[in-house]
Order: C-alpha cells, then sequence, then structure tokens
C-alpha cells in the first residue's frame, strides 16, 4: 500500500518513524551546532525532524541571509497546537532569524470555503496571538496571501508550467482545484523571499507540524526545476509532532472539546483537563501498586510539550511511574500551571493594541 501524508485531513499521524524511511526527512538528532539547539523542543525530540536544517544553521552562523517563513490557516481562534509555532518563532528569533508569517487567507477560502470576513478577522487575532506569545515584533513580519495578487499569479502561472498532474497526485493523492492552487499557492510562500523583487536571495527555513511536508516537497522539486530561470534553492524544513487533543486525537479547532485555545477561561481549562485521557489504572490501589503509563496520558503530553522544565518533569514521571501520584492530584498541578500559562498570554494579549497588531501586517488582505 502506497503511504502518503495529507495536509488537509485532520486524523493524527502516528508512525513518526515511517517518516524517515519513507519520505526522507532526516531524523534531528545528528544535527551539527547542538548548541545552538536548547530549546526542550529539540532536547525533548518534539521537533524530531527536518530537511537540510543543518544547511540554514551553518548559513546563519556565517552571517549569511537567512529567513523564517511560516503560515497559519486563519479559521478560529489559535489553541496551544499552535502555540507550537510561535514558540518554535520566538526560538529562532532568539538565535538571530527574522520572521515572516503568511496568513493562509486564500487557502482558507478555497479548500476549507469560511467566510472572508471571518477569515480576515481570524487573521487579525492571529498577529495578536503571536505578538502576545513574544514573538518580537521587530523581528516579525505578517502578509496576507492575498495581498500577494500580481507577484503570486505570476508564479503560480510559471510553477504550473513545470509540474505534471501525476506528480502532484504522487505527492498529495486526490486533487481538487482548490487543493492545486493552495499547493502552488503555499509553493509560492515558501519561494517568493529569495526572489529579487523580495529582496534577494536568502535562505529559507519552514518550521512546521509534520502534516505540512508535501508542500515541502514539492517546493523542492520546483526550486530544483527554477534554478536557472528564477535562481531559487531548495528551502530546509523542520518538523514537529503535532501536539495531541486532551482525548488523545489531534488538536483542531474542528474538535473544540479536546483542544485549549489562548483565550480560553479558567472554568473551561478546569472541565476540559477534568476529563482528559491520562495514563492512570482503573483503580487507586492499581496505580499506587502499578503506577501509571506517562507515554499514554495527556496530561503529561502537556506537561512535556508546555509546562515542566527538566527537573520537574522528570519527577512527575518517576512519581508517575512508582505510583507516588494519582491523576487526580497531578491534573490539579497541571490544571494550575496551564492557567499560569493562559493568563499571562492574556495578560500580554490585552496590552497588543490593534494599531500594534496592523502595522506589522505589511501586506493587507485583497478582493
Ligand atoms: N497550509 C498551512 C496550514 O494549513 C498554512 C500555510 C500557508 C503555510 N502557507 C504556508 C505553512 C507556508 C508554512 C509555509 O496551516
Ligand atoms: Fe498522567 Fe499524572 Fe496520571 Fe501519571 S499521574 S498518568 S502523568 S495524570
Amino acid at each position: 500500500m502506497e503511504v502518503r501524508i495529507d495536509p488537509w485531513d485532520y486524523r493524527l499521524i502516528q508512525e513518526y518513524d515511517k517518516l524517515f524511511t519513507v519520505f526522507g526527512i532526516q531524523p534531528i538528532d545528528n544535527i551539527p551546532r547542538r548548541e545552538l539547539l536548547k530549546h526542550h523542543f529539540f532536547t525533548r525530540r518534539i521537533i524530531f525532524g527536518h530537511r537540510d536544517f543543518d544547511k540554514w544553521l551553518e548559513a546563519l552562523v556565517k552571517g549569511e541571509k537567512v529567513i523564517v517563513l511560516t503560515g497559519f490557516m486563519p479559521s478560529g481562534t489559535p489553541h496551544l497546537g499552535t502555540a507550537m509555532v510561535f514558540e518554535e518563532l520566538k526560538y529562532f528569533q532568539s538565535i538571530g532569524a527574522q520572521v515572516k508569517i503568511v496568513i493562509a487567507d486564500a487557502e482558507a477560502y478555497a479548500v476549507r470555503r469560511e467566510d472572508r470576513d471571518l477569515t480576515i478577522k481570524f487573521g487579525l487575532e492571529f498577529v495578536k496571538h503571536a505578538l502576545a506569545w513574544g514573538l518580537n515584533p521587530e523581528k516579525t513580519e505578517f502578509y496576507f496571501q492575498t495581498a500577494m495578487r500580481e507577484a503570486y499569479y505570476r508564479l503560480i502561472q510559471m510553477f504550473s508550467r513545470k509540474i505534471t498532474m501525476a506528480e502532484m497526485e504522487a505527492i498529495y493523492g486526490d486533487l481538487s482545484p482548490a487543493k492545486v492552487v493552495s499547493a502552488l499557492t503555499q509553493v509560492a510562500d515558501i519561494l517568493h523571499p529569495q526572489l529579487e523583487e523580495f529582496g534577494g536571495f536568502k535562505h529559507v527555513l519552514v518550521p512546521v507540524g509534520v502534516d505540512q511536508d508535501p508542500h515541502l516537497r514539492l517546493a523542492r522539486d520546483v526550486a530544483d526545476r527554477f534554478e536557472g530561470e528564477l535562481g531559487l534553492t531548495r528551502p530546509s524544513s523542520t518538523y514537529h509532532k503535532l501536539l495531541r487533543g486532551l482525548d488523545g486525537n489531534k488538536m483542531s479547532k474542528s474538535r473544540p472539546d479536546f483542544a485549549i485555545f489562548l483565550d480560553e477561561s479558567e472554568e473551561t481549562i478546569r472541565k476540559k483537563i477534568a476529563m482528559a485521557l491520562t495514563g492512570g489504572r482503573a483503580t487507586a490501589e492499581e496505580q499506587r501498586r502499578l503506577g501509571g503509563e506517562p507515554w499514554k496520558c495527556m496530561v503529561f503530553e502537556l506537561y512535556t510539550y508546555f509546562l515542566l522544565d527538566d527537573k520537574e518533569l522528570n519527577e512527575i514521571r518517576e512519581d508517575c511511574l512508582k505510583g507516588r501520584i494519582l491523576c487526580g492530584e497531578c491534573k490539579k498541578i497541571a490544571f494550575e500551571k496551564l492557567v499560569e500559562k493562559i493568563r499571562e498570554h492574556k495578560k500580554r494579549y490585552m496590552e497588543i493594541n490593534e494599531n500594534l497588531a496592523i502595522d506589522r501586517i505589511v501586506r493587507k488582505p485583497s478582493f
């Protein structure tokens, strides 16, 4: 059977190891310059894979022109899954990179069939949440896909000339016209920063959830074919594991009961944590005797991705494994840490006024 990743599917990717052998994603472990990768997303293998990330890092270290570019679908309030990318961007800024964020309003329109006014509203919300999460406003530029009009029209036309339907189907599986256009638009997002018109050559890094890898494979193929004509080179990318929802399936705005949103109220956080899937045993007696199974536990996943430093994480893991802590008590700790994190985020969000956000949107939505 053929194995494919579908970037428009809601299901969860389970077998991360297959991605190395089947798709040629490189494991993050043997990357040089580890001293630059101190963030726990790297040390905990949450960012587990990459393509040519070593080349991008080398360019950064040498002082060559580099940029980090990624994108978001503006179809709802961001949740913790989205915040993973904010967190990564913040880290890349801390090691010296400029960041460009695309708001995928054209994709939301064509593939998700979202309402235009809502999309624009959520796009602005995204900008505010990204800045509230701590992105450096001086090093962050936002743009809407629909703002790119002539530049993208021309690029997409050029790309379409050198790609066949069979190649696209091999990457994506079943396609619709909306998906074809959206895929080529995303390739334009990924490659355009290298063009003269957009400031000239730079090394592009695209940090994303691994579900987006098909777009990177297409972008790399396109770059190869336009090396001569447009002077394009292959983009680099990093891949993180997708944060699961509180029931163990994918965290997604289409299943709000199992996601934690960045504007979530204390009351709903409490309810959601209370019903989260854990690795606890059937009875307290059993759990004290056998210990819990943190690798099955969504509370432990929250700890690992967002809530605890190395020392605290180790302690909870040991306490859980040895049956020294029960899930009720453990959930209380997670609840308090999470509420604190969201409370701080909301506070910064309130401080960021509309004007600051709008000023950072270099290219505004059109049509
Ligand atoms: N397709 C991405 C998503 O669904 C959004 C996106 C658009 C993107 N253009 C991009 C991501 C360029 C990375 C790079 O979330
Ligand atoms: Fe998860 Fe904590 Fe229960 Fe262990 S004790 S299974 S980490 S909730």
